[in-house]
């Protein structure tokens, strides 16, 4: 497979005993993009970046990350690879800096570079304060700072994240947001998110994959994804290529019964006066 991209996939495939989580997918994304996983619940959005994380493994198909065999380099694609989880565990026992110190450790970085990202992170994400409290003390927002951070500190060449502004107040997921298009415009780099956040994602997306029950129902920029099904917005664009636009037949569905029990109201109520006159 071509080293030509920052991801490449061939058919990759994902089951569960029975659940096709991941089926078929066949990604191209160059170096340097933004590219944004949408997706209802359970499409298997968590699914695709923890197989390319190396975290769990396939069951078929082929995938590069960086140009490495997610599979016989796991190591390498760990290595050049930050990734934001969606359920993070944290060590709670640990303060904010030991364990950003710990995960620095893990990507042998030099000992001063760790201390002088780990200032440059906790000022960026407004923790400075608080980095020598223990992380069971964190609120669930700190806690997904802290986790962005860990996932930011060997400076990644590939950043995947996982829901990246959940849990967090609105001046901290515009500051995120913020961040990510400078890492993809200012720093190259090339960033992998998952979202549910459709405003953020055509904000920041320059490719957009909508996935449902394991399987890439589109591709594109948010404007051909738009355009291709004649939507208002990306929104409009993503309710009509998932199916939830069947939200209207719903209404519909309620509008009929709304109107039949009217109805029905309005005969049981003209029978009534019909039988008041008879008496
Ligand atoms: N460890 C697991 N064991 C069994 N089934 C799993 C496991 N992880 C995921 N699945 C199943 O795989 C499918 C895809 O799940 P996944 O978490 O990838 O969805 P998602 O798109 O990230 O959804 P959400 O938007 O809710 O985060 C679901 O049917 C889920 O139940
Ligand atoms: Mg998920």
């Amino acid at each position: 497979m071509s080293k030509a991209y920052a991801i490449k996939t061939q058919d990759l495939t994902k089951n569960f005993g029975k659940v096709l989580a991941v089926n078929k997918l066949s990604l191209q994304i160059p170096y340097g993009k933004t590219y944004g996983l949408l997706g209802p619940n359970g499409a298997g959005k968590t699914t695709t970046v923890r197989v390319l994380n190396a975290i769990i493994s396939k069951t078929s198909g082929d995938a590069l990350v960086g140009g490495y065999d997610i599979i016989a380099e796991s190591e390498k694609v760990k290595m050049i690879c930050g990734f934001l989880p969606e359920s993070p565990g944290l060590y709670s026992k640990l303060t904010a800096r030991e364990f950003l110190e710990f995960i620095g450790e893990l990507y042998y970085l030099p000992r001063d570079v760790i201390s002088a990202r780990i200032e440059e992170l906790l000022e960026m994400f407004n923790l400075v304060g608080r980095g020598n409290d223990l992380l069971e003390g964190y609120s669930r927002g700190m806690k997904q700072k802290v986790c962005l951070c860990a996932a930011l500190i060997q400076d990644p060449k590939i950043l995947f994240l996982d829901e990246p502004t959940s849990n967090l107040d609105p001046a901290a997921a515009r500051m995120v947001k913020d961040l990510i298009s400078e890492l993809a415009r200012k720093a190259d780099k090339t960033v992998f998110i998952c979202t549910h956040l459709l405003d953020a994602a055509e904000e920041l997306c320059d490719i957009i994959g909508i996935i449902v029950d394991g399987e890439l129902k589109i591709e594109g920029t948010p404007k051909e994804i738009i355009e291709s099904v004649g939507a208002k917005d990306l929104e409009d664009a993503y309710l009509k290529i998932t199916g939830a636009s069947h939200i209207n037949d719903l209404l519909a569905w309620r509008d009929e019964n709304l109107n039949n029990h009217e109805t029905k109201n309005k005969k049981q109520r003209n029978r009534k006066k019909r039988n008041k006159k008879s008496r």
